[in-house]
């Protein structure tokens, strides 16, 4: 079998793109009951044929984005669960899941995306169907159908597929109450899917779940899914109000249903470091988050904006846009914290290694 996965021509040389190992499925590392549950009625299978179509869309985006081949992301040790939330309405979860998904692909991870939203922005954001003949999010979580037969390939980008949320998951919050393990049903169903692609030697990097702008159970399930937060913060007078009641659940979350859950990245959105605003946020927020804080902030970008009523990510709309770059480098960042954390680590771990130096 091949050890290579893509090979790009670019005009620098050529960019290769390894097979990754195979790994145990989710860096938030609970054991897994394979068991996959099934719905009254075999779930059909959304058709997730877009991968064939687009073959070379992603050779032409690395292409215009003049990427270095050391901008290509080590393939992960383990998948990371980042749930995207923010209960405050409009701060950009849903741009910066499509972008940073989106970015994530294009340096050459694997991922996948969730939409926990009834409002469907990010399924409509990466083309997707939101018919309600479409298997989504609400048949994983309520008839307990499998993401791999919900998840499509989203047009343009191999390499990035979604579970969209189908009009039905408004009803979820309600449906879930009386059904048992309600938190636990997202985790469940990613743990089976992302064992499965490893199983199969297609294993995912990076599960990005767009949460909606509340702390109900959809939030809570994908708060219990993940090993990561990733919390928006808009750059405006508000920006920290709430934040507390934030907080406050991922502790509780952490202390009752998932030990690993830690927010890792607070993420500064439209930014405009013209106003005054701006960079006090940044300040205020830094002075309580400096670790989670991230260098990369998102500047107000209007095809940003523009790009989700083209059914595009801003990587495939105007790739040389500042918003692309942004994400790019929100992309990179996580990956660079991650690899730095893991250094860390393997100083502590391998005290015998220090001293026989
Ligand atoms: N950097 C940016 N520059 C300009 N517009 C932006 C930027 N980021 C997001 N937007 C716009 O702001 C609006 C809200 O963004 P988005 O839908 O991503 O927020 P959200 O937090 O997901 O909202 P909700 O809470 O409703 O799910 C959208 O119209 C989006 O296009
Ligand atoms: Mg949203």
């Amino acid at each position: 079998m091949s050890t290579v996965e893509w090979e790009i021509a670019m005009p620098f040389g050529s960019v290769v793109v390894p097979k990754h190992p195979r790994r145990t499925a989710m860096s938030s590392g609970v054991t897994v009951d394979v068991s996959r549950e099934t719905g009254e009625s075999e779930p059909k299978k959304n058709d997730d044929s877009a991968v064939k179509s687009f073959p070379s869309d992603i050779g032409k985006l690395r292409e215009s984005l003049s990427l270095d081949p050391t901008d290509i992301i080590d393939p992960m040790q383990a998948t990371r669960c980042l749930a995207v939330a923010n209960q405050k309405g409009g701060v950009a979860k849903t741009t910066t899941v499509v972008n940073l998904a989106a970015a994530l692909t294009v340096l050459g991870s694997r991922v996948l995306v969730v939409d926990m939203d009834p409002q469907g922005n990010a399924s409509s954001a990466l083309g997707l169907s939101r018919e309600p003949d479409s298997i989504g999010t609400y048949e994983v979580l309520v008839s307990g159908a499998a993401i791999v037969d919900a998840a499509v390939t989203v047009p343009g980008l191999p390499g990035l597929r979604a579970v969209p949320a189908t009009v039905d998951l408004a009803g979820a919050d309600i449906e879930l109450v009386s059904q048992v393990a309600r938190e636990t049903r997202l985790r469940k169903a990613l743990e089976i899917y992302l064992e499965e692609q490893s199983e199969a030697g297609d294993p995912v990097d990076f599960v990005l779940l767009d949460c909606p702008p509340s702390l109900g159970l959809l939030t809570v399930n994908a708060l219990v899914a993940a090993g990561e937060v990733l919390i928006p913060l808009q750059s405006e007078y508000y920006a920290m109000e709430g934040l507390s009641h934030l907080v406050s659940t991922v502790d509780m979350i952490q202390q009752h249903l998932n030990p690993n859950l830690a927010i890792t990245a607070i993420l500064l959105t439209m930014f405009d470091g013209r106003t005054r605003i701006a960079p006090q946020v940044a300040e205020e927020v830094r002075k309580h988050f400096s670790a989670e804080l991230l260098e990369t902030v998102v500047p107000r970008s209007v095809r940003l904006s523009e790009a989700p009523s083209y059914g595009q990510t801003v990587l495939q709309y105007d790739p040389t846009s500042v918003g692309a770059r942004a994400y790019l480098a929100v992309a990179r960042e996580l990956d660079r914290r991650a690899s730095d954390q893991i250094d860390l680590t393997d100083k502590v771990d391998s005290p015998v290694k220090a001293t026989e130096v």
